[in-house]
């Protein structure tokens, strides 16, 4: 039997809910599994006020540290499997997860292990993954697998309910709009993952275990959002410098751009989402190969030269 060791943060829950899911075949397969949340020592809030969501803005990008708990004794022992639940924060790993990957408990942790990562979001996180993914090459862990849940409603839908979600609290369904974030039924179709992960250990053979996890869903990929997103790393590195640039964390310079911020990136979204659907089905047709090549590239765990 083997010893697994599943680190996450969350705030909602949900990615505790998507990782308990996981790990119910694993451990009616008699596996030792030891949950360990990555706990920031200042704690985000949430709800979010709408100010302080875009204000956490410029530091979640340039993945700034800042202070996260010493993990348990428990979660050094060396373990045979680690899963890393996380969340992207624009486009960009969270902060407590981006801030953990730097201590020296991960170096410890993730030294020379076999790593998957697991992500609940909205839909945008291949950057955030691509980021993750550096960080473990850099510590020598090999990364085996990956499971992207996402709230499968339209861009538009997922961005109101989930903004929505993040400022109230609710995440029920309202007017004509359906509940936020990953859905109860993927949520419960993780344990389908747990198995497939189950069997690998069982043969120890993790080879093909991503094509595995492909094959049952654990990753899906609109190629329009690879466009969406391209264009969203450009812009964020441009607007958090001029966020950053606005002085202090209490300054009024950094108020005024974040309040421009503030009501600018959703208008840009809901103006350039239906418009980049648009262009991506025109270069879905000019550039298909190019395109097809970039969703098979994130369907796979190495980096990019
Ligand atoms: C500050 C912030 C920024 C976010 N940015 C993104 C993003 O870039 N892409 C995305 O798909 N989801 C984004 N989300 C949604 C989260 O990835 C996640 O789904 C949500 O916060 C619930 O996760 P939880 O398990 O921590 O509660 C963001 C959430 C927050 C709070």
């Amino acid at each position: 039997m083997k010893r697994i060791l599943i680190l996450y943060y969350t705030q909602s829950g949900q990615l505790l809910s998507i990782l308990q899911s996981l790990a119910k075949p694993l451990i009616h397969a008699g596996h030792t599994i030891h949950f360990e949340e990555i706990e920031p020592e200042e704690k985000f809030p949430f709800p979010w006020t709408s100010y302080e969501f875009f204000n956490a803005f410029p530091e979640v990008f340039f993945h700034k540290r800042q202070k996260i708990r010493s993990v348990s004794t428990r979660a050094t022992n060396g373990y045979d499997l680690i899963i890393l639940g996380y969340q992207p924060w624009f486009l960009t790993p969270s902060r407590p997860v981006s801030s953990f990957l730097q201590t020296e408990d991960s170096r410890k942790i993730l030294a020379n292990r076999p790593v998957i990562t697991v992500l609940g979001c909205r839909n945008m996180w291949l950057g955030a993954q691509e980021k993750v993914k550096g960080r473990l090459k850099e510590v020598g862990a090999s990364l085996i697998g990956h499971i992207a849940l996402i709230d499968r409603s339209p861009n538009l839908t997922s961005l109101i309910t989930i903004l929505r979600w993040m400022f109230t609290g609710n995440r029920k369904p309202f007017w004509f709009f359906p509940a936020a974030g990953v859905s109860e039924t993927d949520v419960e179709n993780t344990q389908v993952y747990g198995e497939i992960i189950n069997k690998a250990i069982d043969e120890a053979d993790f080879s093909n275990l991503q094509t595995k996890l492909n094959d049952a869903g654990a990753i899906d990929i609109k190629p329009n959002l690879v466009l969406l997103e391209r264009r969203g790393q450009k812009a964020f590195s441009v607007w958090s410098k001029f966020i950053a640039s606005g002085g202090s964390l209490h300054s009024t310079g950094r108020k005024i751009r974040v309040y421009i911020f503030m009501y600018l990136l959703p208008a840009a979204i809901f103006i350039l989402s239906p418009l980049l659907w648009i262009v991506s089905r025109i270069l879905l047709l000019v550039k298909r190969k190019e395109l097809i090549q970039d969703v098979e590239y994130f369907k796979q765990n190495s980096l990019r030269n």
